[in-house]
């Protein structure tokens, strides 16, 4: 999967040439009419019970691509109800019949792949090459957990009662609720519904609401794949019911767990909601990444990795580096080579040729990133480059940013931008830098950039993260356990970990042998 990523970096470094040349170019791919645009409860494409529908927008022009169903309380009863009537049939499945049924998802999602990163990029704006790279990275986990969920085992642990056997097995925790968010529509879906599906759980997907019309493509595979009825359910909503929505979830005594990437206030919210039936709970938040650059990197290679790490999807990641710490040898030589690059970025609309950067996905999101620079700029940051919204692309539209004269008290120090904004600090020693970087309360990813075989395993060894890139910007795999320590979440994503959260494990002891 590293290499799906691989590809990104020069379609980021080189005006995307060598990608997009593959890539079928033409804007507005989709009639709205044309897309399925239902939501799929027990089986069938259906509507919501109210009749409500809401308009997804493509951000890079405001133009609406779809309408699909507003569902509400009602609705996702409805889908409990169906999950956890086909949970009765799916959990005694074989592990095999379970895994080839995913298989069969995987083959049809590959089969489908452009037209999915067409979809993606029509309602997230992300550039066509980068939409193309997200579904490889997200179809990587169906078939990741495909071949994992035969592998599922237990043990038989040696009693030191000879008359008893102690058995340890591995079991579905049942229905389980998936809030999925609108930065990378296929590959969260993925990373959550593969493993759950194969351990046999059953599952109520719930996707943004910007970017509902992937998550519906998905689970169409899924349907044309085999998964039974209620196996799999998909409830879409706007974002008046989608509080409620996770709320039920939540609460419902027949859900028995909660997977929800998003922001860390909403995950708080969901943490509160899931205490009162003591939910299983997956939580991958936000996070503040550090990138570091000392003295003895390779400038090159750490600015390719600054490009890589702070652009994809425009910031707009979780796992995007958020404050840029620079040792102060190399200070001037890597803001200059910084600078050059971020200018020559190519802003614009998506699915056009050659975009490197596609606009902030909505107004709120383009709020606080204007909001968190002209914070910076009231306290006295100075701008490089950017700064501002760049109107005349389109209304979502924000400058590649680079921000210096960065002071403890402004947003972008202590906050995730979410968004094309480059913060640097000039440090002197190690220390320093350690000391900052885990100076925050999340810690999702951190990056570093170094020749020093010692420093590499010191300072691997000292920042308060889950994940760290080391002379590396792009780190996500399906094989690689993705998750934060501190308020940046609770358990691991894809690699042999990822279905843990959706087992229970069970302790059978069988006594009185002779
Ligand atoms: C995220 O930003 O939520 C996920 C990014 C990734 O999987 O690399």
């Amino acid at each position: 999967m590293f290499a799906t990523f691989r590809n990104l970096a020069p379609a980021l470094r080189l005006n995307g040439v060598n990608v997009l040349r593959h890539i079928h170019q033409k804007p507005a791919l989709y009639d709205a009419n044309m897309l399925q645009q239902q939501a799929f409860i027990n089986g069938e494409w259906i509507s919501a019970k109210s009749g409500k529908t809401f308009e997804v927008l493509n951000p890079a022009n405001g133009e609406v691509v779809g309408v699909v169903p507003d569902m509400d309380l009602e609705d996702t009863e409805a889908a409990i109800k169906a999950a956890c009537d086909a949970f009765h049939v799916w959990k005694d499945t074989t592990a095999k019949e379970r895994s080839q049924i995913l298989r069969e998802w995987y083959n049809l999602l590959v089969k489908n792949q452009k037209e999915m990163a067409e979809i993606l990029t029509l309602e997230s704006g992300k550039p066509l090459a980068e939409a193309n790279g997200e579904v490889v990275y997200g179809n990587s986990f169906v078939e990741w957990f495909s071949e994992l969920s035969r592998q599922i085992r237990g043990d038989i642990v040696q009693s030191s009662v000879p008359s008893k056997k102690i058995l340890v097995q591995h079991q579905p925790i049942g229905v389980v609720g998936l809030i999925t968010p609108w930065n990378f529509p296929h590959a969260m879906i993925t990373r959550k519904a593969a493993p759950a599906l194969g351990a046999g759980c059953t599952v109520i997907i719930k996707p943004a609401e910007d970017t509902p019309l992937t998550a519906i493509q998905i689970v169409k595979y899924a349907q044309e794949a085999g998964f039974p009825p209620g196996v799999v359910n998909l409830v879409t909503s706007s974002r008046a019911n989608t509080g409620p929505i996770g709320k039920l979830l939540c609460e419902h005594h027949l859900v028995a767990g909660i997977s929800f990437t998003g922001s860390t206030a909403v995950g708080k919210i969901l943490y509160k909601q899931c205490a009162q039936g003591v939910k299983r709970l997956a939580l991958e938040l936000g996070g503040n990444a550090p990138f570091i650059v000392f003295n003895s990197a390779n400038l090159d290679k750490a600015v390719d990795g600054s490009i890589t790490s702070k652009f994809r999807n425009c910031g707009q990641t979780c796992v995007s580096a958020n404050r840029f710490f620079i040792q102060e040898k190399v200070y001037d030589e890597y803001v200059n080579k910084l600078v050059h690059r971020v200018k020559s970025l190519k802003i614009g609309d998506g699915s056009q040729e050659g975009v490197q950067l596609g606009p902030l996905v909505n107004e709120p999101q383009l709020h606080k990133v204007a909001e968190f620079v002209n914070d910076a700029v009231s306290k006295g940051a100075k701008i490089l480059t950017g700064g501002k919204p760049a109107t005349h692309l389109g209304k979502l539209f924000y400058e590649p940013t680079i921000l210096t004269d960065i002071k403890e008290d402004m947003l972008v120090y202590n906050q995730e931008v979410f968004g094309p904004v480059i913060s640097l600090i000039k440090f002197k020693t190690e220390k320093e830098a350690l000391d900052i970087a885990n100076s925050t309360d999340v810690g999702l990813a951190g990056y570093f950039y170094s020749e020093d075989v010692s420093q590499i395993f010191r300072v691997s060894n000292n920042l308060e993260v889950g994940m760290i890139g080391v002379n590396e910007g792009i780190i996500s795999c399906a094989e690689a356990p993705f998750g934060g320590i501190k308020q940046s979440g609770l358990g691991r994503e894809g690699s042999h970990l990822g279905m843990e959260d959706f087992t229970y494990v069970k302790y059978t002891c069988i006594g009185n042998l002779s």
